[in-house]
């Protein structure tokens, strides 16, 4: 059984879904994004369901269909305050890292919470406008109608509220290799990430 982690923490919208994606498919490992849990908590939410026992009764099927919209990142973001809440998730999460065949998780607390023993921790970051901008991109060719001020104000209360909550803040772990995105292509952030893998695995 061969078992290894990369944990990729970070704000909204730094890049870690891509670079997650892509380390996964070079090195044939399995991929969990962590935050589709909590968007599908808070989708059940918005639709009148209770926190707590939307994310003790995930369904694969919960996690299918478009998530991807800012109200959901919205009610994602206030669900994961519940001590709760992540407690329901993380099982799953840690079963996940220990599959066999390695895989790789990214989220906001893999590192420092849910493995904190992975070999390979990285933060991607990059600037809130920076940011503010892909998702905007990513939001308009999807045809939403939220402006660039929205989606950055959007994008500065959702790392407010996931950096400053007691459980699990959002936090670089103290042996993380930090990524910062602002200045560099998406070929340039995914060849960096396989490079701290390679540093580790040799
Ligand atoms: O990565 P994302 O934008 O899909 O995450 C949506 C929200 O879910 C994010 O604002 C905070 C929460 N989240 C979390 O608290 N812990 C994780 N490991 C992943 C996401």
């Amino acid at each position: 059984m061969t078992v290894f982690t990369v944990a990729i923490d970070g704000p909204a919208a730094a890049g870690k879904g891509t670079i997650s994606k892509a380390v996964a498919a070079h090195f044939g490992f399995a991929h969990l994004d962590t935050g589709l849990l909590y968007r599908a908590v808070g989708a059940k939410v918005l639709s009148g369901g209770d926190p707590v026992a939307a994310a003790k009764n995930l369904t694969p099927a919960d996690l299918q269909g478009d998530l991807r919209t800012p109200d959901i990142a919205q009610a994602a973001s206030r669900v994961a305050v519940l001590p709760d809440v992540r407690a329901a998730l993380v099982q799953f999460q840690h079963d996940f890292a220990l599959r066999d065949g390695g895989a790789v998780l990214d989220g906001r607390d893999i590192g420092t919470v849910v493995c904190p023993t992975a070999e390979v921790k990285l933060f991607v970051t990059a600037s809130a406008e920076v940011r503010a901008e892909r998702r905007f991109l990513e939001l308009s060719s999807k045809g939403h109608s939220d402006t660039r001020d929205q989606v950055l104000a959007d994008v500065i209360a959702r790392d407010k509220r996931d950096s400053e909550r007691a459980e699990a803040p959002l936090k670089p772990a103290d042996d993380a290799v930090i990524i910062d995105t602002s200045e560099m292509s998406i070929d340039q952030a995914v060849a960096s990430a396989i490079l701290a893998v390679d540093q580790v695995r040799g």
